[in-house]
């Protein structure tokens, strides 16, 4: 585990502060085993690159910037396996393992900046041994980034929330979804810290319930008050005027400040529109994806439709081996795109760990990232 961590875990009425990852003396990747909560607390581990594909791909580990931090120890773990002396063996070796790796899930651009990153290190003028090293080296930058960015992001969010606001979010964009703290909820966890009395309102986010599950586990670990609202109520909380503030992560942001995030964001915003209520996206710099000019051009993953049709059920609090039931006409079909666009001019700004980006957002990226 990387030093200290803020994420709160209720064991036994005993809280514990753990990390979402960790890679072990072994080079065995743990992580918080999201599949299960909140209904069960386990650590799941991935031995070698194939698990660690397999990991991303079954969403035991999600969120963009975990993903990303996942991907960069599934190439250590292959650089680690690697037995030889020869540089275009080893080179070979993780240009397969980056391949695997970018099947695994399509939209969050993390993954594949994380990628790129370990790629542009290796050198040939080196030794194998160095070049393990450099990869290492890498992997641990991307990690410390990663924890000082979310905590950055909480720093600057904070100054958008004021004492008793009442902020809405989707999906998860907790600790659980980076390595700790979070991006959307890294504001929430900075000023509930300072004492500030906050509401939070979570879309459940249907279909993997990543708001109701994993959001609410998190902030009801850190004692804050929250409501869990059908994704289809937002609109009538919204222009009820019982909503402040809305602040939710990204899988991507390109350069002309489209972005793309969970099912249901895109809704959000044009619900913000109209009702004048301030939409931001908070986000690390590993989710900027500058080579890319628009929203248009972002790959959205399509997943299974059982995810719709069934839901994850357990029959009594006490209960913590839950159930897949189906929920909805058994021979009727299903549509399962996991994210969706919101365009730039639905954003009032972007929340990264320096600064908020204003509008027009595409030179503030730019100048942002100089
Ligand atoms: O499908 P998921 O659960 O990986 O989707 C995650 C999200 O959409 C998050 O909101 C996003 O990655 C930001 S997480 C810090």
């Amino acid at each position: 585990m990387v030093g200290h961590s803020d994420l709160k875990v209720i064991i036994n009425k005993e809280i514990k502060n753990f990390h979402s990852i960790w890679l072990d003396e072994k080079g065995t990747i743990n992580a918080i085993d999201q599949r299960k909560l909140p209904f069960s607390f386990e650590i799941f581990q991935a031995k070698d690159l194939k698990q660690t594909c397999f990991a991303i791909k079954e969403m035991v580990v999600r969120g963009a910037p975990l993903i990303g931090i996942t991907a960069a120890y599934g190439i250590l773990q292959a650089a680690n396996a690697f037995i030889g002396e020869d540089f275009s063996q080893l080179e070979k070796k993780l240009k397969n393992a980056s391949e695997e790796l970018a099947k695994t899930r399509p939209t969050a651009v993390d993954l594949f900046n994380a990628l790129y990153r370990l790629e542009a290190v290796l050198d040939s003028s080196l030794s194998v041994t160095k070049n393990i090293e450099s990869v290492k080296s890498m992997v641990e930058t991307i990690v410390k980034e990663t924890l000082e960015e979310c905590r950055g992001i909480g720093e600057v969010g904070n100054r958008l929330i004021a004492d008793k606001c009442t902020i809405m979010t989707i999906c998860n964009a907790g600790a659980l979804a980076t390595i700790d703290f979070g991006t959307a909820l890294a504001p929430i966890r900075k000023a509930n810290e300072v004492g500030k009395e906050i509401t939070v309102y979570v879309n459940e986010t249907r279909p993997r319930i990543q708001g109701g599950r994993l959001t609410a586990w998190e902030l009801h670990n850190e004692g804050i008050e929250h409501f869990i609202n059908a994704d289809g109520a937002a609109g009538h909380l919204i222009s009820q005027g019982k909503i402040d503030l809305v602040i939710v992560g990204a899988d991507r942001i390109v350069s002309n400040g489209d972005i793309a995030n969970k099912i249901g964001t895109y809704t959000l915003s044009v619900l913000c529109k109209e009702h004048k209520v301030p939409f931001y996206v908070a986000a690390p710099r590993s989710t900027f994806d500058l080579k890319t000019a628009s929203g248009k051009e972002i790959i959205i993953e399509e997943r299974s439709g059982e995810e719709v049709r069934t839901a994850m059920s357990i029959d009594s609090i006490n209960e913590t081996k839950a159930k897949r039931r189906i929920i909805h006409h058994p021979f009727s079909q299903n549509v399962n795109p996991a994210f969706d666009i919101t365009p730039a001019k639905n954003i009032s700004g972007i929340i990264t760990p320096t600064e908020i980006l204003q509008q027009p957002l595409e030179q503030s990226i730019k100048r942002f990232f100089g």
